[in-house]
């Protein structure tokens, strides 16, 4: 790290040959090596410490304070109105310009298939009120499933809202365009962005839409569409409002999946998050990855389970309040499956 701290690597293995490497910057998942008997590696990256503190992509990361945007930067909790970093297009963009992705997190432990990283974010980061400490917990199966357990807690009302930002390409991190690919995503509604992508503050059903992914996609023919969602956003790049969410559990339930034909291979997503932004890599840069492979847009497809975009502004969105003193606690599951 640029104060000389070290960075250290961690591996999760289990006994299919499935392989998640973790750094400790910023929590991001490194490498994540499919059960398959190619044993492709399903994730973009990079492959350097200074690339990840550059890196606009957020590849592999874990987000926070908040996830996706916030307008403006400004919110009010009980009367009282924050600004946060404002890092993109006139937004907080994942936590603004020193988000958690790039902190080196402290290891509080670590075995052959889990690990747990905690951070300590102090009063006035980046703009977001007290002194908040968060843990994320990364545990690998035997089923091939990476549980990701995310809690925190703070000495005033604030707002949380961690994702974890894995482009997936099931072909390899290397294969070029995903866009062959397949989705479902279990949402009837989504949150329409404007031209800066920031929510309009309409729930809006995902019938007769191209983005009503409620039966498998293609990818490309999703894109290949004229609705004005997608031209705004160059590709998808919206919150869906992910069917039965209770703000009382932290049982997983069904977001969605992407699917392979060409490797045989699925990645289905649970969470107990509100919402989940699919992403489709559409900014992604022709800058080098890992492995001097030059990736470009559309080559990792994201799943961010989350709170719904701009939700600190928007009171009929799930609430994001963190209150003084309460434990925060969501789950996110990313299960591999061959098929
Ligand atoms: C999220 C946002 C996108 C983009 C990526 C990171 O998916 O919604 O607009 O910022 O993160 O590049």
């Amino acid at each position: 790290m640029p104060d000389g701290e070290s960075v250290e690597t961690y591996l999760l293995t289990n006994a299919n040959g499935c392989e998640i490497e973790i750094l400790s910057l910023g929590g991001i998942i490194r490498r994540w090596i499919a059960p398959t008997s190619e044993g492709q590696d399903i994730v973009l990256g990079l492959d350097t410490v200074e690339a990840y503190l550059n890196d606009p992509c957020y590849f592999g990361a874990v987000i926070g304070r908040y996830a996706n945007r916030i307008g403006q930067g400004q919110f009010s909790i009980c009367d009282k109105t924050y600004s946060v970093d404002v890092n993109q297009a006139g937004h907080c963009l994942h936590g603004g310009s020193q988000g958690f992705n790039k902190r080196n997190w402290i290891v509080e432990s670590v075995t052959a298939n889990s690990l747990i990283l905690s951070l300590k974010s102090a009063d006035g980061d980046q703009g977001f009120p007290g002194n908040l400490l968060v843990k994320t917990h990364y545990s690998l199966d035997e089923r091939n499933c990476l549980r990701i357990e995310y809690s925190a807690t703070c000495d005033e009302d604030t707002v949380y809202n961690p994702t974890q930002h894995s482009y997936f390409n099931l072909n390899g991190h290397d294969s070029g365009s995903a866009t062959a690919h397949f989705i479902q995503v279990y949402a009837e509604h989504f949150t329409p962005g404007d031209a800066t992508a920031l929510p309009t503050g309409e729930i809006r059903p995902v019938a007769q839409t191209p983005l009503d992914l409620n039966q498998l996609c293609k990818i490309s023919d999703v894109l290949s569409s004229d609705y004005e969602q997608i031209q705004l956003a160059n590709g998808i790049d919206h919150n869906f409002c992910v069917n039965g969410y209770s703000p009382d559990t932290t049982d997983v339930r069904d977001v969605g999946r992407i699917l392979s034909e060409e490797a045989c291979l699925e990645l289905s997503v649970r969470s107990s998050m509100p919402g989940a932004q699919v992403y489709t890599g559409n900014f992604i840069g022709n800058d080098l990855g890992k492995d001097n492979c030059r990736y470009g847009p559309n080559h990792g497809l994201c799943i961010e389970t989350q709170h719904y975009p701009d939700a600190p502004n928007k009171k009929h969105f799930p609430s994001p309040l963190l209150k003084a003193g309460e434990v925060f606690s969501s789950v996110t599951e990313y299960q591999l499956n061959v098929i």
